[in-house]
């Protein structure tokens, strides 16, 4: 009982909120990259403000984050030293195909990884890679609109297959794109997309949206063929809606905000749109314009296994019930009065994490991969800096205890754990380097200023005993 054998332990990156070196190697400009700090952050990321070059008032902290690029070997080494199985990482885009449309790839960023997935490889440490982690070149969004335009699919496909190919015997675990249900939130950072005045947002992410699916469906197809030891993934942003009350009109928006979200692995894991998405397509004018292709693509190509995030349960309620918003993974929800909330307001429930496995296994009957998990949180280090970080050991070892219930006590197939952000890194919400997650400290702040010292905190010792014991130990050393 408890965690398999080969259950797989470790951390999760993404390139540009750790990386840096964004002009290094033969790297081209990707929409990560022109998202700035501050007020019109929020604008910029949901497309609103349309923002495709830097502009001198503002500070862009992916440019450098916590420049992994240079420092991948030091880094790998402390997860080594953790014990990870696994290390999700992202691939930038620019760094393979610096505009995204040119006929060969830029060799030095394909080394780049092939350095670092050999770094892995060193310590037994298996890639989990995410294709594109919320990353699209700016020459595609400016030349072809970002994935409103079809032409993406292409794009994409070469990029799968020239990393599919280079990788072969190093990368095995594939996510096709990070998140994709936060297209309909953060389109710009999701898909690269951003919309003029009057223009229909809804038809032009929902477009979008199938085009990324169709991208997504080819990517499995191409990675099976070129290795049938290739296991790929769709990835969610999760967390069941909870109805506000038992008000059956609660209810029924919780229903209906959670098919917001299963749409997509409906589509990846099912392989094709769910009914209730045709109509409520229908009902709001939606037409997406596919190829005869396309159904059948969907249909045959469906994800070998679920991961997803999770950082915290929401409610949905209807307009009747009088409720307070909080904050949550790049949108609010509603305030849940048995829940604390983190720092950023982003509530706190380790049984919600339960829910969520029970709710996504008992719909997809695939196994899961929990990719994303954990606490951002103020840090305050010592003069070696060492953080004390009980509240994230709190708050990670409550939510594994749940991972291990779900194993346990309701049969649900678990492939693996990477916490978010094992080392501090940019956050994707809000572009602060105060908001940390890792297990190793970045001397690093806001404004960019910093020795980028790494050094370990108390979680980083607590994480080693987790997985030395395989997650039977969580508790809490003095
Ligand atoms: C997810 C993303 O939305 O949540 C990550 O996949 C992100 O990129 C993480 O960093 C945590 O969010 P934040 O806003 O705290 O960085």
């Amino acid at each position: 009982m408890g965690f398999p054998d080969n259950f797989l332990w470790g951390g999760a990156t993404a390139a540009n909120q750790c990386e840096g070196g964004y002009d290094k190697g033969g790297r081209g400009l990707a929409n990560v990259d022109v998202i700035p700090t501050g007020p019109d952050r929020r604008a910029v990321i949901t497309g609103k403000r349309n923002m495709l070059s830097f502009e001198t008032e503002y500070f862009y902290p992916a440019k450098e984050a916590i420049d992994m690029y240079t420092h991948f070997k030091e880094d790998i080494a402390l997860f080594a030293e953790m014990g990870f199985k696994t290390y999700r990482l992202s691939i930038a885009w620019t760094r393979i195909f610096p505009k995204g449309d040119e006929e060969t790839p830029n060799e030095e960023g394909l080394q780049f990884y092939q350095d670092l997935f050999q770094e892995c490889q060193k310590y037994a440490i298996e890639p989990l890679v995410t294709i594109t982690h919320f990353d699209c070149p700016i020459h595609l969004i400016k030349e072809y609109g970002g994935w409103r335009n079809r032409k993406m699919i292409d794009f994409y496909e070469k990029l799968c297959r020239v990393i599919f190919e280079r990788y072969q015997g190093l990368v095995k675990y594939w996510l096709t794109f990070n998140e994709i249900n936060m297209i309909l939130h953060a389109p710009f950072l999701g898909a690269g997309l951003t919309f003029e005045a009057g223009e229909n947002e809804e038809q032009i992410k929902y477009q979008a949206a199938h085009h990324e699916l169709v991208a997504s469906a080819l990517a499995t197809k191409i990675a099976h063929e070129i290795d049938p030891d290739n296991q790929v993934g769709c990835m969610l942003a999760a967390a069941s809606y909870y109805s506000y009350s038992c008000n059956p009109k609660d209810v029924w928006e919780s229903k209906q905000s959670d098919r917001g979200n299963y749409f997509f692995i409906d589509v990846q894991s099912r392989g094709a749109y769910p009914t209730y998405a045709l109509k409520m397509l229908a009902k709001k004018g939606i037409t997406i314009e596919q190829s005869k292709e396309d159904k059948a693509l969907l249909k045959a190509h469906t994800v070998d296994f679920i991961s997803f995030s999770y950082y915290a349960s929401r409610v949905a309620a209807s307009e009747d019930s009088d409720v307070q918003k909080t904050e949550g993974n790049l949108f609010p929800t509603i305030k849940n009065p048995y829940l604390e909330a983190s720092e950023w307001g982003w509530q706190i429930d380790p049984l919600g994490l339960r829910i969520t496995m029970n709710d996504l296994y008992d719909r997809y009957q695939k196994p899961l991969f929990i990719v994303e998990n954990g606490l951002g949180a103020v840090d305050s280090p010592d003069e070696n800096g060492f953080v004390e970080d009980d509240y994230r050991i709190a708050y990670l070892s409550a939510h594994i205890k749940a991972m291990k219930d779900a194993i346990d006590e309701d049969g649900v197939p678990l492939l693996g754990y990477t916490s978010w952000g094992c080392i501090d890194l940019v956050s994707a919400g809000t572009g602060e380097m105060k908001k940390r997650y890792g297990y190793i400290y970045v001397d690093l702040d806001n404004e960019g200023h910093g020795t980028l010292k790494r050094s370990k905190k108390k979680s980083f010792y607590w994480y080693k005993q987790v997985i030395a014991t395989n997650g039977e130990d969580l508790a809490q050393k003095e």
